[in-house]
This record gives structure tokens, sequence and C-alpha cells, in this order.
């Protein structure tokens, strides 16, 4: 006899204003986002820029607040970062807030901030909290914040625009190159507008939480040119499902249903909802500096000094892995068979760069811009 499904974990779907659960807990996503880290690295001199320029007079405490923080090792690290040219601006107590969603796990950055009953931040002046909450709501109170950043998150959308897309897992298509599946241009309008309409519900709810000449960076994988941050990864982890559905473990109506609600925004897609009227943000905050850029991948660097071909493999497929998996497990029908078969895709993906990694090549591309909350 089949054993009975264990219920739903209630953290296994997604909250309000949101698509996924989060990414892989436990210390995976800490273990593989060092390409993440290197993205955010290149934009620091924006987040000095921002530190330089907060408005620090007055009384009480100065709010730094990220959103997107995940397990919080590069949220911690970016404020490390900032935090010294801040202390020196003002006297006032500093908080920082490390936010993402309620399903997020926490534990680690928990474990991280109050290393030794001391501010990790190597302050008595800087108090630390973090909070469970989609980052399309206001989390904080109006007028709380001086700083608010988020990094490699807002590229998440808040809902599904679609119910299905059958023809690939993500809503920017497959890559030219390896034209392994297809997205309608009505489908792909959709998620364009999605995406646009994200960023102002994003802009308008940090405009009542930040203060008059606060400042506001927003930074996310995205395209610059032809570099498009989904292809080859997308393309491994479609072919890979797709290796299921054809072997009856997947169904087509699940694969039909199946996508990552993610979108690849280039730099007018991020910046236009600022100045547009139709996304109903505009005249909130004015541009300071806006930027697309591209990083050098840290596991494909290090492949091409050493050669290592499964330890390629296994770096390249953890890093996708780590913000893929909770949104591919909700997609399979829950059976005591679910987590092997979740095991086995990622494991077919391995395989199948291996088999021919140039059928695979990925660049990582970023788009930012830093804002100043009009008065
Ligand atoms: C790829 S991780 C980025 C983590 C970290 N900022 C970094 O750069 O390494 C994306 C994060 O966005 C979070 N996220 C996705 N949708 C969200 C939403 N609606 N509200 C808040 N966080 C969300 C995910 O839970 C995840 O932790």
């Amino acid at each position: 006899m089949e054993p009975t499904p264990k219920p739903e974990h209630p953290f296994s779907q997604p909250v309000s204003h949101a698509t996924t659960t989060g990414m892989s807990g436990g210390g995976f996503y800490n273990a593989n986002s060092a390409a993440q880290w290197s993205a955010i690295e290149q934009i620091l001199p924006l987040v000095e820029e921002a530190i330089a320029n907060l408005p620090v007079k007055g009384t009480g405490p100065v709010g730094i607040a990220d959103y997107g923080c995940s397990e919080g090792r590069n949220s911690v690290a970016v404020m490390k970062h900032a935090l010294p040219a801040l202390l020196a601006r003002t006297e006032r107590p500093i908080q920082t807030i490390h936010s993402d969603l309620p399903t997020n796990d926490f534990s680690e950055l928990f474990r991280s901030l109050r290393p030794d009953g001391g501010s990790v931040f190597g302050s008595e002046r800087v108090y630390s909290a973090a909070i469970g909450g989609s980052m399309y709501d206001q989390l904080y109170p109006p007028q709380s914040l001086h700083l608010a950043t988020t990094f490699n998150a807002i590229g998440f959308l808040s809902c599904r625009p679609v119910d299905r897309l059958p023809g690939y897992i993500l809503p920017n298509g497959p890559s030219v190159a390896r034209a392994n599946g297809y997205v309608s241009e009505e489908d792909r309008h959709a998620f364009a507008e999605q995406a646009k309409n994200d960023i102002a519900r994003f802009l308008t709810v940090r405009a009542r939480e930040l203060v008059p000449g606060g400042k506001l960076l927003v930074q996310v994988f995205g395209s610059k040119g032809p570099a498009r941050t989904c292809d080859g990864l997308y393309d491994l982890l479609n072919d890979a499902v797709l290796d299921f559905v054809e072997a009856g473990d997947i169904s087509r109506e699940v694969y039909d249903r199946y996508y990552q609600p993610v979108y690849m925004r280039d730099l007018q897609e991020l910046a236009d909802p600022v100045t547009n009227d139709m996304y109903r943000a505009a005249g909130l905050y004015s541009l300071d500096r806006s930027m697309e850029y591209e990083i050098a991948v840290p596991f494909i660097d290090r492949f091409k000094q050493d050669g290592d071909l499964d330890r390629y493999a296994r770096d390249y497929v953890n890093f996708f892995r780590a913000f893929t998996e909770a949104v591919l497990r909700a997609a399979l029908p829950e059976s005591p068979s679910r987590e092997d078969l979740i095991n086995r895709i990622f494991a077919r993906a391995e395989d199948l760069l291996k088999a021919d990694t140039s059928l695979y090549p990925f660049r990582y591309a970023a788009v930012a811009m830093l804002l100043t909350r009009n008065g």
C-alpha cells in the first residue's frame, strides 16, 4: 500500500505578494551565492555614495533596511562595508534591518548577527533586527528608514501573471543559441508589465517608509545587451525537467503550469516606473544614478583555471538549485517520491552539463539604480 502523503508543510506555499517561499535553506543559499556577492561588490561605490549623502541630522535611530536578505551572508557583508562611513557621519544609534519572506530560513542570519554576544558590525551603536514580509508591502513605520537596499531579489515577481507557460520554464524564454522552447509574445508582454508594476509597487511602499531625502538602492540580475542572466542556466534546468516529462515522471500538465516566476529586466524596464506616470510611482523619487553591468562568475573562472569538470557541474547546478528548488518543489505534486525526483532532476542537470558544457554557457548581467526620496 502507498504511504499516505504528509500534509503540506505550512511554509511550502508562497505568502501574499510572493511567488516563492525563498531560497534553499540550511546554509545552502549562503554556501552557493558567491556570484550574487560579486554582483553586489561591483556596485559598492553606489552604497558608499548613498551613505555619504544620507540625511542624518535629527534624533532617534538611523534605519537601514535590506529587502530579500535570504540567509544573510551577503546582506550582512554589504552592511559591514557601509557602516563605518555612516558611524563616522552621525552620533545617532543605527538600526540595521534584514528582511525577507516569512517562509525564508532566517536561522543563519540570526546566528550571524550577534556572534560572541556583540554586534557583528563591531559597534555598540548598531542594533539589528529581522522582519518577515513581502517586499511588495509596507513593512516599517512611516518615515523610519534612511536607506533601503535590495540585491538580486526584485526579479522574483509578486504574482504569477499567467497560469501556464507551456513552452519553457522562464518568462524570458530560452537562449537564442539553445532555442529549446518558446514563450508567446502575449505572455512575454504580460511578464514585462508585471515586472514594471512590481517595481512601481516596491517604490511606492518604500516611499512611505523612507524619510525625505532618504536613499533607495535597487539592484537585480537582468540583461545587458545580449548578456542575459537566464541563458544557459534555465536552458539546462528546462532540459533536465523535460527528460523527466519524456520519461513519464512529470506529467505534461504539471510541466505546462510550472515556471520560475522570475523576470530578467533590462535597465530601461528597471527605471521606467520611476518617471512613467502609467505606473503610478512617478514623482516619488529622483534618479541619482543608474547602471547596467556584467560580472565575472566565480565558478566559471575557477573552471577556466583548474578544468575540474565535476566541480564546475556541481557548483553551477548548486548555484541555481539554491534559487529554483522551492518553486520547482511547489510545482510538483506532493508524493513520497517528490524529494527523490527533485534530487534526480538536479543530478540530471549535472550530467547534461558534463556531457556538453558548450550547450549551457552562462553570463551574469545586472542592472541597478540609486534613487532619492523626494521631500
Ligand atoms: C537570490 S536571493 C538574494 C539574496 C541576497 N540579497 C543576495 O543578493 O545574495 C533572492 C531573495 O529574494 C527573496 N524574495 C523573493 N520574493 C520576495 C518577496 N516578495 N518579498 C521579499 N523577499 C522576496 C527570496 O526569498 C530570496 O531570499
